[in-house]
This record gives structure tokens, C-alpha cells and sequence, in this order.
């Protein structure tokens, strides 16, 4: 997708040339200055009803006599934000849907300028509207043709826009290669099919991608992953990711991925009510490949780290079992007490790994816990760190995305429910609180680490109708990466 950014006077809009022209609107006071055919168009279809200034009102009213975009769409904005203009946006292009539209171009009547903020939210709006998976469905029909979008704006904007358009692109590259892997069906998906897609992003200049097999796994002595991924014919692989846009001598940050291409809940069998689901168990992984993606199409002066342990959390014969006990790299010995809990038992490993990085802050993303979408449902991904700094690293790249997380606490106290009579801990602990056991066991491998920990259960993919992954948290990495790893 072809995203620009175009200089022109309110009154001048009508005459932009595109196949279609969405306006959307900010407030009442919107139209001032805008092209008389447009504002009359406008407010007619308000007399009308047909339209309204108020959030989540839109219309698509055709051609309009005197402006030169053979379509043109309304979409009403609640406020000056970027998410309310990226709601409006998300309504607009849903009328302008199905069209052939192959150029679109959009203004902003109402708003002093669009920043930044603004053309990022108009490229990841269209990003998401666009995707298609066709991968295993190709009866989905063609790829949308929307090819190019232009965001009309004033000459002083421009040089905001152009940033903000920059930025979006690479957050729209990333999160279509997280949808896109993570949609994918575990058999297509496998652990072996997730290191050839890393190695396949690794053709790009400037990153580096290390494929462990099971015997180079053993040789490390990552007893823990390798419990998880025993039960399963497919190899466990671990990834290794290594961009180097700063200095040598510039710490990088380190992205752990939950790489889980199926979770059947191993012998602690899962229900078999929406299992199928449990293919976007490697959505961490997933977002890791995405922001690396981002990274390197924006050439950021960062260094940076993806880890990724991968395998199948399968049944059978050779499966790990309640009660069994397993050493894990960091030597802490753990009782298997729930083979289901298995995603904090391949990241331990890979957190103990990221030590030799020496990074400046490590953050894991892990579809981790059913806890975690009763806490806090689909809108925004669980956050832990003990460390306020990093945390709110973390909370305000996400504001910045309109990719959003919250954070949750890793008070000592929920400690205690780790507590085992066979090895230095057990992976569970009560229902309670469970999504705050969870980090609090990863904890327990992060002593030497910066760390961070996003359970993204409840934002990784959608249910029911809408089923598909999501792409987050891409978008919220990206500005953190940015924001953290850019500073010395
Ligand atoms: N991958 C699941 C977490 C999950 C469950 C994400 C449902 C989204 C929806 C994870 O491996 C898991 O099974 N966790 C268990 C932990 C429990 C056994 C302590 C869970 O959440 O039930
Ligand atoms: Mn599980
Ligand atoms: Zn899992």
C-alpha cells in the first residue's frame, strides 16, 4: 500500500483527484473553509438525516456535481483525537467496501491540522480494513485493489504527515505479517514453518535469524521447553533474531514470543469447544516477527533481539505428565502440576537465554492466561513489570498506538502460590489471580533482566463471527521499541 501525502487548501479538496474522496468530519464546526459543493452536499444530507455529526454516522453519497472524485463518502468523528479519527475512518472505509475503489484520498474538515498521530491511525485504518486472508481460501476472492491512499492536508502539516504516514506503513507491513502467520492452521503453521518464515524476513538486510533444533535445545540445557514440545511428532525450534541498527556497544531490547503453534493442553486435556482457537497460540511469536518487520522497513537506530521457542503442547505416549518435575536452563526445577500452563514454561527458558544479550530491557508477549481476558477482556493486553520505567514505556507506546494495554501488579505477595513440595516451584497456582501467577512464575527467571511480561490472551485474535488474529500487539512494540531502544 502506497500511502501519501498531499498539500491543498480546504477549498481546493473538491478538486483532488482520486477514484474516491472520504471526508470526515470533527465536530460541528467542521465544514469552515471546506469547498462549497462538499459543504452544501454536507449539510443537506444532515437536513435530510441522511448524515450527522456524531460518531459513527457516515454515508456514502456518490458523485457530487463540482468535485472531481467520481465517489464521495462522510464519515463523522466524536472528537480531534486520533482515535476517534480512526474510528470514523474504519466507518468510511466500510461503505466505500466492495467499490474498486484503487485510489482513495481523504480529508479532514473540522481539524486545525492532522498530526502525526493522525496519518499513523490513517494507515493502520486502512491496513486493517484491507486484509484478506487467502492463504488456505483462496475462494476469498481477489486482494482488495485499494493501492493508494493520500491524506489531504495543509502545507504546514505536511512534514508531520509524511512521518506519521512513514511510521503507519511499517506498523501496517507488521501487523499484516503477524494476521497473516497467526491465522494460519497449526498443520500449515508448524514449529518448522515459523523459523522458515523468520528466515524468510531475514532476506532483508541488516537482520540476522539463528534456527535451534531439538539437539542444539538440549545442548543448552533448556529442560523446561523441551518438556512441553516432547509430547508432539513436530521438532520444538528456537529462533533467534538479531537487528543491528545502533552501535555495537548499544544494549539492545529483547522480545521473547510465546511461540505455541498448538495448544491442546497436552495430557491436561482442553475442552474441545473453540480448541480450534488454540492455533493462535503462537501469537506472541507472531508480533515479534511483525515489529521486526516494522523495524526494518523504518531502518530504526536501534538494536534488537527477537527470542522465539516453538513447538506443539500435544498428548501422547512420551507427553510430559502432572507431577513430573523438569530442570529448566536456569537450573530452578519445576513441577508440572498442569501440562496446560505450558506457555510460561517455554518462555522461562527463553527468558534465561536473553540474559547474554546483557539488554537494556526484555519484554515477553505470550498468549498466556483465559485469566487475563476475564480481567480484562479484548480491549487492552495485560502489562507486568516490576519496573515503573519500563512500564510505563510500555502503557504509553500502546496509548500511542491506539493499541493499548493496562497494567497489572507482581506484589511479592502472589508469590506464594508457586510454592511446591517437589522442586523450587510448581507452574500453577489457584484459579485466583491467575493471570498475575503467571508473570509471577516468569518472574522468578528475570532476576538478572529488566523485564517485562504483555499476556495478550484476550487481543491476539477475535471469536465467533470476526475470527481472526489481530496483529497486536505490533503496533504498541513498534512505538516501544522506537521510543525505548532510541534512547542511550
Ligand atoms: N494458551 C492458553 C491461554 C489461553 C486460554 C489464551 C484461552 C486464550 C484463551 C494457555 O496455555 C493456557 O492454557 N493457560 C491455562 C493456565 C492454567 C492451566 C493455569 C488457562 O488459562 O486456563
Ligand atoms: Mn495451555
Ligand atoms: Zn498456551
Amino acid at each position: 500500500m502506497d500511502f501519501r501525502n498531499q498539500a491543498i487548501t480546504p477549498a481546493a479538496v473538491a478538486s483532488a483527484q482520486a477514484d474516491a474522496l472520504l471526508v470526515v468530519t470533527v465536530g460541528a464546526k467542521a465544514l469552515t473553509g471546506l469547498s462549497r459543493n462538499l459543504v452544501q452536499a454536507i449539510e443537506a444530507a444532515v437536513k435530510q438525516g441522511d448524515f450527522a455529526y456524531k460518531a459513527g454516522r457516515c454515508l456514502y453519497a456518490g458523485r457530487i456535481g463540482g468535485v472531481k472524485a467520481p465517489r464521495v463518502a462522510f464519515a463523522a468523528a466524536a472528537d480531534a483525537s486520533p482515535k476517534a479519527f480512526k474510528t470514523a475512518l474504519t466507518h468510511g472505509l466500510g461503505v466505500l467496501k466492495g467499490l474498486g475503489v484503487k485510489h482513495l484520498a481523504v480529508a479532514v474538515a473540522g481539524l486545525d491540522a492532522p498530526v502525526e498521530a493522525h496519518a499513523e491511525a490513517l494507515a493502520t485504518a486502512v491496513g486493517d480494513a484491507v486484509y484478506l486472508y487467502r492463504h488456505t481460501k483462496p475462494s476469498a476472492g481477489p486482494a482488495p485493489r485499494l493501492a493508494r491512499v493520500t491524506l489531504l492536508s495543509s502545507k504546514a502539516a505536511s512534514a508531520a504527515v509524511v512521518r506519521g504516514l512513514r511510521r503507519g506503513s511499517a506498523i501496517v507491513a507488521g501487523v499484516t505479517l503477524a494476521r497473516e502467520i497467526a491465522n494460519r492452521p497449526g498443520n500449515h503453521c508448524t514449529p518448522t514453518n515459523l523459523a522458515e518464515q523468520a528466515q524468510e524476513l531475514a532476506r532483508t538486510a541488516g537482520l540476522k535469524v539463528e534456527v535451534l533444533a531439538r539437539k542444539d535445545i538440549e545442548k543448552l540445557g533448556m529442560g523446561s521447553f523441551l518438556a512441553v514440545a516432547q509430547g508432539s511428532e513436530e521438532p520444538p525450534r528456537f529462533i533467534v533474531l538479531r537487528y543491528s541498527g545502533a552501535g555495537a556497544d548499544d544494549a539492545p531490547v529483547v522480545l521473547v514470543g510465546k511461540g505455541i503453534t498448538f495448544d491442546s493442553g497436552g495430557i491436561s486435556l482442553k475442552p474441545g469447544a473453540e480448541m480450534d482457537e488454540m492455533k493462535f497460540d503462537m501469537g506472541g511469536a507472531a508480533s515479534v516477527l511483525g515489529t521486526f518487520r516494522a523495524i526494518l522497513q523504518l531502518k530504526a537506530k536501534v538494536n534488537l533481539v527477537g527470542l522465539i521457542p516453538t513447538c506443539e503442547n500435544l498428548p501422547s505416549g512420551r507427553a510430559v505428565k502432572p507431577g513430573d518435575v523438569v530442570t529448566s536452563l536456569s537450573g530452578q526445577t519445576i513441577e508440572i502440576l498442569n501440562t496446560d500452563a505450558e506457555g510460561r514454561l517455554i518462555l522461562c527458558d527463553a527468558l534465561t537465554y536473553a540474559e547474554r544479550f546483557k539488554p537494556k530491557a526484555v519484554v515477553d508477549i505470550a498468549t498466556l492466561t483465559g485469566a487475563c481476558v476475564i480481567a480484562l477482556g479484548h480491549h487492552r493486553s495485560g502489562l507486568f513489570s516490576p519496573d515503573d520505567g519500563l512500564a510505563d514505556a510500555l502503557q504509553r507506546a500502546g496509548d500511542a498506538a491506539l493499541d493499548p494495554c493496562w497494567r497489572m501488579p507482581v506484589d511479592a505477595e502472589y508469590d506464594e502460590a508457586l510454592k511446591s513440595n517437589f522442586a523450587d516451584m510448581a507452574n500453577i497456582g489457584p484459579r485466583a489471580g491467575g493471570s498475575i501467577t503467571a508473570a509471577m512464575f516468569l518472574k522468578r527467571f528475570t532476576a538478572k533482566l529488566n523485564w517485562a511480561h504483555l499476556d495478550i490472551a484476550g487481543t491476539a485474535w477475535k471469536s465467533g463471527a470476526q475470527k481472526g488474529a489481530t496483529g497486536r500487539p505490533v503496533g504498541l512494540l513498534t512505538h516501544f521499541v522506537l521510543g525505548y531502544a532510541g534512547q542511550p
